[in-house]
C-alpha cells in the first residue's frame, strides 16, 4: 500500500509516458493516453484462442452478447463428461466463433484469476489504489457495439489491443447520487473518441459510455479499479457500535418511555462514533482477497 497512488510503480506501469501518470485526475475527467507495452501484451488474440480451447473456462467466466444483450449461454457452452461427472457451462470455441461471425461480442472476465501475469499486474494496481482491480477482455465483431450506453461504479481503463473502437461519452453526474447501469439512448453526447491499438482511455466512475468496434473488429482490455464507497464506514463500525449495547438490554414494554430510552441509546452511539479512530477505520476499509495469488509449495 502506498501513500500516493500516482507515485506507485504499479500505477506508472500503465502509462507509456511517465508524465501522463501524473496528469490523470481520478474521478474528474476522461483521459486518453498511450498504454505501456506490457499492458498491451497482457491479453492477445492468441491467448484468447488458447484459453477458449485449453483454459477450462466455464460460464460466466466468459459471455457472448449482441450490443449488450446476452445470448443464451446454452448457445456457446457445452457439457463435458469427465469420469462420469458432468461439467456444465464449458466454453465451446466453435460455437463462440460462430457468434462472433454473426456480429457478437465475446467478453472474458477476471483473467487475473487464471493468468499469473494479469494477476501480478492487478495485484500491484489494487495495492496502489488500496482497492480492487479486475480485468475484462472484449472481442467485438466489425462495426458492432459491445454494450448499451451505461454507467459503471468502478473507474475504468480501456486499452485498445487490436482494431479500433469508437467510444461515445455522455455526461458525468456531479455528486455521488447516481445509479449504475443503462442510461437513455437520447442522453446528450459530450465527446467521441476513437482508440487505435496502444491507445488507452480512462473512464471515471459514473461517466456514461458505450463503444463501437471499427471496420476490422476490436479487441480491448478493460482494467476496472474499485475503491470503497464512503458509506462502507458504517459496515466497518457495525461491530463496535453493536458493542455499545448489552446483548439483553431491551426497550420497556409499551410505547411510553421508549423515545427517552432511544434518546439515551443515540447519545451513547454518537459518543462511540466520536471516539472511533479515523486511521483505524480507514485501515479496515481495505479488504485484500484471501484467494491465493501465487503458486503454492506442496507439502513434500
Ligand atoms: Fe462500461
Amino acid at each position: 500500500m502506498s501513500e500516493d497512488y500516482r507515485t506507485d510503480p504499479a500505477w506508472a506501469a500503465l502509462f507509456a509516458k511517465p508524465e501522463q501518470a501524473q496528469d490523470l485526475r481520478w474521478g474528474g475527467e476522461h483521459m486518453r493516453f498511450k498504454a505501456a507495452d506490457t499492458v498491451r501484451e497482457l491479453v492477445t488474440r492468441e491467448l484468447i484462442e488458447h484459453w477458449l480451447v485449453f483454459g477450462n473456462l466455464r460460464y460466466p467466466q466468459f459471455n457472448v452478447s449482441y450490443g449488450g444483450d446476452g445470448a443464451p449461454p446454452t448457445t456457446f457452452t457445452r457439457t463435458r463428461v469427465l469420469n462420469q461427472h458432468q461439467l456444465t457451462g464449458c466454453a465451446h470455441a466453435d460455437d463462440i466463433i460462430e457468434h462472433l461471425d454473426r456480429g457478437g461480442t465475446l467478453v472474458l472476465s477476471n483473467m487475473e484469476q487464471y493468468d499469473q501475469r494479469v494477476g501480478d499486474f492487478c495485484r500491484g494496481l489494487a495495492n496502489a489504489v488500496s482497492g480492487t482491480a479486475q480485468t475484462y477482455a472484449y472481442l467485438t465483431a466489425p462495426d458492432q457495439f459491445g454494450s448499451r450506453p451505461h454507467r459503471d461504479t468502478a473507474d475504468v481503463f480501456a486499452v485498445q489491443i487490436e482494431g479500433t473502437k469508437q467510444w461515445t461519452l455522455y455526461d458525468l453526474p456531479t455528486g455521488g447520487d447516481w445509479n449504475r447501469g443503462h442510461i437513455d439512448d437520447d442522453t446528450q453526447v459530450t465527446e467521441k473518441v476513437v482508440l487505435e491499438p496502444g491507445d488507452a482511455l480512462y473512464v471515471p466512475a459514473g461517466l456514461g459510455h458505450r463503444a463501437q468496434a471499427g471496420p476490422t473488429g476490436s479487441l480491448h482490455l478493460t482494467i476496472s479499479l474499485g475503491v470503497p464507497p464512503v458509506r462502507q464506514v458504517i459496515d466497518v463500525l457495525t461491530e463496535e457500535l453493536r458493542a455499545v449495547f448489552q446483548r439483553q438490554e431491551a426497550f420497556p414494554p409499551g410505547q411510553a418511555g421508549r423515545a427517552e430510552v432511544a434518546r439515551d441509546a443515540l447519545r451513547r452511539l454518537a459518543a462511540a462514533v466520536e471516539a472511533a479512530d479515523p486511521a483505524a477505520v480507514a485501515d479496515r476499509l481495505v479488504r485484500p482477497s484471501e484467494w491465493p495469488h501465487e503458486a503454492r509449495r506442496l507439502p513434500w
